[in-house]
């Protein structure tokens, strides 16, 4: 479904990725992991055009969207969920889902939000409340529901555990696994957590200076335990 070749990308002058491989099928989770500063956020944050890619192409069902602009990626059914629970915190958890989904007919706004209620009951109780009154892990399902709001085919979501609880690291992974699984969402999911991705992903890289030190099945890693320190080294 998406399809990394030879990606490099930085910053100023400040080169970053150096030719990043990476698939992510339709239907499964892939992970990406590695430690602080390897260049995961950039992977995801070139591959939406949050950052010009320098070198290499990003291909989408076939088609080359590399540098095509975020809204050319909404547009062709791509979410993304930054790092660090970036919401709106003077507004109300409503105004944020409305945000997400401006560009959507009223109708098919009223559909998805139903879901967004579904998939996390305790949004709706806070619906009329500023999301800055919002714990962490609320705000964290609120910047999930804002990019789930235009019912995506994929989703870039970039540290969703960070800053949770264990039980809500657990929470989180659970809703994703809901996500791809009853949704049909293919996800690419940036991740520290490790073993708790390990534990729903399909296939997972590991990034460390800008480039893949490792791509597989997460069984590997479950089970080696060398190998998988090894990769945060
Ligand atoms: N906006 C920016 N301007 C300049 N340098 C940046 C910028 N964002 C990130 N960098 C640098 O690019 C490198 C990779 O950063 P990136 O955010 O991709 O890492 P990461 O793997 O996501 O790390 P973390 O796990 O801490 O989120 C780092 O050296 C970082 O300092
Ligand atoms: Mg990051």
């Amino acid at each position: 479904m998406l399809k990394v070749e030879k990606l490099e990308a930085g910053y100023g002058k400040k080169q970053v990725l150096f030719g990043i491989d990476l698939e992510a099928s339709s239907g499964k989770i892939t992970a990406i992991i590695g430690p602080n500063g390897s260049g995961k956020s950039t992977v995801l944050k070139s591959i939406f055009s949050l950052i010009p890619v320098w070198n290499g192409s990003v291909i989408y069902n076939g088609e080359n969207i590399t540098n095509r602009g975020t809204r050319a990626n909404v547009n062709n059914g791509i979410g993304f969920v930054p790092q660090g629970n970036r919401v709106f915190d003077e507004m109300t958890v409503l105004e944020n889902l409305e945000i997400g989904g401006l560009h959507l007919p009223k109708d098919r706004f009223k559909e998805e939000l139903k879901k967004i209620w579904g998939l996390f009951p305790e949004l709706e109780k806070r619906k009329k409340q500023n999301s800055g009154k919002l714990s962490g892990g609320e705000k964290q399902m609120l910047s999930l529901g804002r990019a789930l709001i235009i019912n995506p085919k994929m989703l870039l979501m970039d540290e969703p555990s960070l800053g949770l609880s264990s039980k809500l690291v657990k929470f989180m992974m659970g809703h994703i696994l809901k996500i791809n699984r009853e949704f049909g969402v293919t996800v690419l999911i940036v991740e520290q957590k490790v073993r708790e991705v390990l534990e729903i992903c399909h296939h997972i890289y590991s990034i460390k200076l800008g480039k893949i030190a490792y791509s597989g099945k997460p069984e590997i890693l479950k089970t080696d335990k060398q190998k998988l320190k090894k990769l945060f080294l």
